[in-house]
């Protein structure tokens, strides 16, 4: 494994990239990375800009297409045409990005416990409230506030500790900059129907954040795509139910081959 400031790239293989959900960074696809690499696969799992490792995002205001090109740049450095493309929550949000952009970059595409439309009234108003706790009172506050809804019933502790953990070491500049480019992004609904390549939507059963119909709402949407979901897991399913998350990565990779 050779770890770069904001990357982790293990084993060797077809390209799989990563991208995190928020207020964490790539240490959330250890047992993803691990398993791909074990498959025959090579997982690169970014830092997204002002997470980790990397440096805060330079556009201004904050959006979802400084991620997205923060990941084209990223697939450009390393000499990649064409990856698998895995995004979970913020991370999805930002595949979906790139597969506006850039399409004929994306040998796959997998949408974890995501969606494509933009947020509401409602959750615009949220994210006001949560910057503020943010500038206020840093990331560690906001993950105590986002804990109840992130995890489903039976989350191990030791998952609620990694994120407490990973979520404290954010800046509030980088964890700032992401909840205005949410609270900011467009409607990618029109991009599903675009989507050309083999896609699977992955959810867990108790994710309330943006439940299965959603999942198999934007399945439809996609031609030829699946759904798979998670059972007994949260939003967070690759953390909750990292075994039943990878199986369900390999089947569909054995069935698009
Ligand atoms: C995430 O898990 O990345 C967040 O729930 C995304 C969001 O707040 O919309």
């Amino acid at each position: 494994m050779s770890e770069a400031p904001a990357m982790t790239d293990l084993g060797a293989g077809d390209p799989w990239v990563l991208l995190h959900s928020f207020p964490v960074d790539r240490r959330m696809w250890a047992a993803q990375c691990a398993a791909l690499a074990a498959d025959g696969h090579r997982a690169l799992a970014l830092d997204l800009p002002g997470f980790g490792g990397a440096p805060r995002m330079a556009n201004d205001p904050p959006s979802l297409d400084g991620y997205a090109d923060a990941v084209l740049a990223a697939l450009d450095a390393l000499g990649l045409d064409r990856v698998t493309l895995v995004g979970l929550s913020l991370g999805g949000y930002v595949a979906l990005r790139v597969a506006a952009r850039a399409p004929g970059r994306l040998a796959g595409l997998v949408l974890a416990d995501t969606r494509a439309a933009a947020d509401g009234p409602e959750a615009r108003a949220g994210r006001v409230l949560n910057l503020g706790l943010v500038r206020s009172r840093g990331p560690s506050a906001l993950i105590e506030k986002m804990l109840p809804h992130l995890l489903g019933a039976d989350a191990p502790e030791a998952v609620r500790a990694a994120l407490r953990g990973w979520a404290g070491e954010q800046s509030a500049g980088g964890v700032s900059d992401a909840l205005l480019a949410m609270r900011d992004r467009g409607d990618a609904t029109p991009v599903l129907a675009t989507i050309a390549c083999p896609t699977l939507l992955l959810v867990g059963s108790q994710d309330t954040i943006t439940p299965p119909a959603e999942h198999a709402a934007m399945a439809a949407a996609i031609a030829g795509s699946r759904v798979e979901v998670v059972e007994g897991a949260g939003h967070l399913s690759n953390l909750e139910r990292p075994e039943a998350f990878n199986a369900a990565l390999r089947r569909w990779s054995a069935g698009r081959a």
